[in-house]
């Protein structure tokens, strides 16, 4: 799949693009088939909400995942990006992350390559977001809001947030979102939340600011989130453990565009267990010397 001129202008202006159903209900059957026994484990790569045994993010399922490997070489998602990027990609980040009915707690409003800089020290923005629905995004289970245009600001300023929700972030206050949504047209499209059937694909800039709020309604929304990067452009520092920020950067080759409905075999590094060295950051190695 190419995105065409005017979606690649779309992109410039606005930060993200829309699929709906993308991924068809057999597609992603499987995927969803799989995310409550990854939730179940009992390990460091299960984030689970505050205060609750909802899991709030699954991390880096790709490698010990079958189903979620083959998702992260399909063809519909990597070869758009890499197309723009005109370079090949690497997995940044993989995230599973539940938003389940009645717990799934807010997402502060945040720009992803802000962390990506300030703690990964990743040189620049060339890595795309994909979020990929597993569930039903509507208006009342915490849909993924966007600022249009909030990308051409480049980095802005941000705090690091350790105390909202179970996850730290660098998050963006409150005025500078004022002046953001105001910017893109205040009540007429200033914010924008994009909803969809399980299966729908939303590439959004790694700069555009997004948040998300808490889910009270009684429908899970699982979805995927995948940080695909130019290979050029990996990040220099290992400050977070291996299964947030990965370390391979080898590039990515994409399965057949069937690799959803079909069992093509993939390597699954991590199916014995994470090793080690994945929970060593660079900050160890500091407090060790
Ligand atoms: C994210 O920004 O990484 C996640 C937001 C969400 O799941 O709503
Ligand atoms: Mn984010």
């Amino acid at each position: 799949m190419q995105l065409s001129p005017q979606q690649i202008a779309d992109f410039d202006r606005d930060g993200y693009l829309f699929f709906p159903g993308q991924f068809s209900p057999e597609e992603t059957r499987t995927l969803n088939a799989a995310v409550p026994e990854l939730y179940s484990r009992q390990e460091a790569y299960n984030v689970r909400e505050k205060g609750s045994q909802a899991v709030r993010t699954n991390f880096a399922a790709h490698l010990y995942s079958e189903p979620f490997a083959r998702l992260a070489r399909h063809p519909r998602m990597v070869e758009p990006v890499q197309a723009l990027f005109g370079e090949k990609l690497y997995m940044h980040q993989f995230k599973i992350n539940g938003k389940m009915a009645f717990e799934g707690d807010v997402w502060q409003w945040h720009q992803d390559y802000g962390t990506w800089l300030n703690d990964d020290q990743m040189p620049t923005e060339r890595a795309m977001n994909v979020a990929i629905f597993l569930d039903e995004v509507n208006a009342f289970n915490g849909p993924l809001m966007f600022i249009p245009g909030s990308h051409k600001r480049g980095v802005v300023d941000a705090r690091h947030d350790l105390t909202t929700t179970s996850y730290p972030l660098w998050t963006v206050d409150n005025d500078l979102i004022r002046q953001l949504v105001a910017r893109a047209g205040g009540l007429q499209g200033g914010i924008v939340a994009p909803t969809g059937p399980a299966g729908s694909m939303i590439l959004f800039h790694s700069c555009l600011v997004h948040a998300s709020t808490s889910n009270l309604s009684p429908w899970n929304r699982v979805s995927v989130y995948l940080s695909l990067c130019a290979v050029s452009n990996h990040i220099r520092r290992f400050k977070r453990p291996e299964y947030i920020a990965h370390r391979d950067f080898a590039p990515i080759d994409c399965l057949p565009d069937d690799c959803l409905l079909k069992p093509y075999p993939v390597a699954l590094p991590w199916a014995k267990g994470m090793p080690a060295s994945a929970l060593q950051t660079s900050l160890d190695e500091l407090a060790a010397a």
